[in-house]
């Protein structure tokens, strides 16, 4: 086998990394919910959340695939504003029907009949007649069919000594009335003897994208995930090569920790291309060295350099006062205060830069950067974006 082949990093999103670093507590409380299930009692819901790339579809497809060990029968959904949760949870009744081919036939039936009482896909004309709109087939018009459908999907697996799991990533996308449906049937059944467990995973506005759903959700367990500590990301790093009889040299891991600061997407990134830059069975500093300057422009591209290159040069300035404060969450009155500007006056481009993708507001009165380690890249590139920023007029700090 070649040293790609063997290459045990994974760079794909969404993909298992070798070594779950970091995580201990999330599984463990997954696994306590899912045991806890299992038996018959109710778990509260689990979420994780966190910026992108630190790791959530992967670990919520770690606890999918405990959970499936363990006999549970999972619908595993991806929330999306393009398509609603009702195509998605199609296929993934389809899927749970291929996967379980040897479960008994009233399962069978059981799932099928859930596929059928899903809404099918409205086509409206509009008032111009002009064109055909294909209208998304929201679960709320069937919401009493699809939720008996369920409950007799839940009793059935039940009866054959399983559980049923329902897991949706990207829960920050979906319609709420859609989510609604799914997260009242779970609590319906918490009330029984035979609950079925919700897992989620959606970017950290997660828990005020469910604002509407709160009388469930604010008793929901939020995990949020973050960077990696140095050793963590070493054992990220040295775990899965160590596997393989391949070392990695110390102050190799150093300069991996450094360049990824722990960032789990880069983390894999960084020792990818190392093991596929080093010969025999040891990575070197000069491995890393030699792929460092290369990886870090692949990352800065496809993470920041389009996002940034689209800025004003007020937007500019914003980003450059915020990256000053540090990483994480920053009250709007402490950014408007290092602009030397009201917070009503710098409200215009805050609201810019969260339209084009730049910041989030995680809750109230708080902004910070969409993209992880973006603080770093801003210090970084400090010089020519202060040169962009003094293109505004002086003094100014409200949007041209
Ligand atoms: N605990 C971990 N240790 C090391 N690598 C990890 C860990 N968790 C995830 N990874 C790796 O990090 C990368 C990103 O993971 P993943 O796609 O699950 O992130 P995500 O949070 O779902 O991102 P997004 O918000 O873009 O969907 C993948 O390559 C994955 O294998
Ligand atoms: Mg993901």
């Amino acid at each position: 086998m070649t040293a790609a082949l063997e290459n045990p990093f994974r760079t794909a999103p969404g993909s298992l990394p070798p070594v779950f670093a970091g995580r201990d507590g999330e599984l463990s409380a997954a696994r306590y919910a899912t045991s806890l299930t299992a038996s018959g009692g109710a778990a509260q819901p689990i979420v994780f959340t966190g910026l992108r790339g630190m790791g959530k579809t992967a670990l919520l497809r770690q606890c999918v695939a405990e959970a499936e060990a363990r006999r549970g029968v999972v619908l595993y959904s991806e929330a999306s504003r393009e398509n609603p949760l009702s195509s998605s949870l199609r296929r993934s009744l389809e899927h749970a029907k291929t996967r379980f081919r040897s479960i008994p036939r009233k399962i069978q039936t059981a799932l099928e009949a859930a596929i059928k009482s899903l809404p099918e896909a409205t086509y409206e004309l509009p008032s111009d007649l002009g064109g055909i709109k294909l209208a998304p087939p929201s679960l709320a018009p069937r919401r009493e069919s699809f939720v008996e459908a369920l409950e007799t999907l839940n009793a059935e697996v039940r009866r054959d000594h399983r559980f049923l799991l329902i897991a949706i990533d990207e829960l920050q996308e979906g319609h709420v009335k859609d989510l609604l449906v799914l997260v009242e049937f779970v609590h319906l059944t918490a009330g029984t003897s035979e609950p079925a467990l919700f897992l989620g995973a959606g970017l950290p506005d997660t828990p005020r994208h469910l604002h509407a759903v709160r009388t469930y959700t604010e008793r929901w367990r939020y995990f949020r995930i973050g960077l990696l500590t140095p050793p963590e990301t070493a054992l990220a790093v040295e775990s899965p090569a160590r596997a393989q009889g391949v070392t990695f040299e110390d102050a190799a891991v150093a300069r991996i920790v450094e360049e990824s600061a722990g960032y789990p997407f880069f983390v894999q990134e960084y020792a990818s291309a190392a093991w596929l830059q080093h010969r025999g069975k040891r990575v070197t500093l000069a491995d890393v060295q030699a792929i460092a300057p290369g990886v870090r422009r692949i990352l800065e591209d496809g993470f920041y350099d389009e996002r940034f290159r689209r800025l004003t040069p007020r937007e500019c300035r914003y980003a450059l006062a915020m990256a000053e404060l540090g990483a994480g969450p920053h009250t709007v009155a402490e950014i408007a205060q290092s602009l030397g500007a009201t917070s009503e006056t710098v409200s215009s481009i805050r609201n810019q830069l969260l339209k084009k993708d730049v910041v989030y507001v995680p809750s109230p009165g708080l902004v910070e950067f969409r993209m992880p380690l973006t603080e770093r890249y801003v210090e970084q590139h400090r010089a020519e974006l202060a040169r962009r920023a003094a293109l505004a007029a002086p003094g100014s700090a409200s949007p041209e």
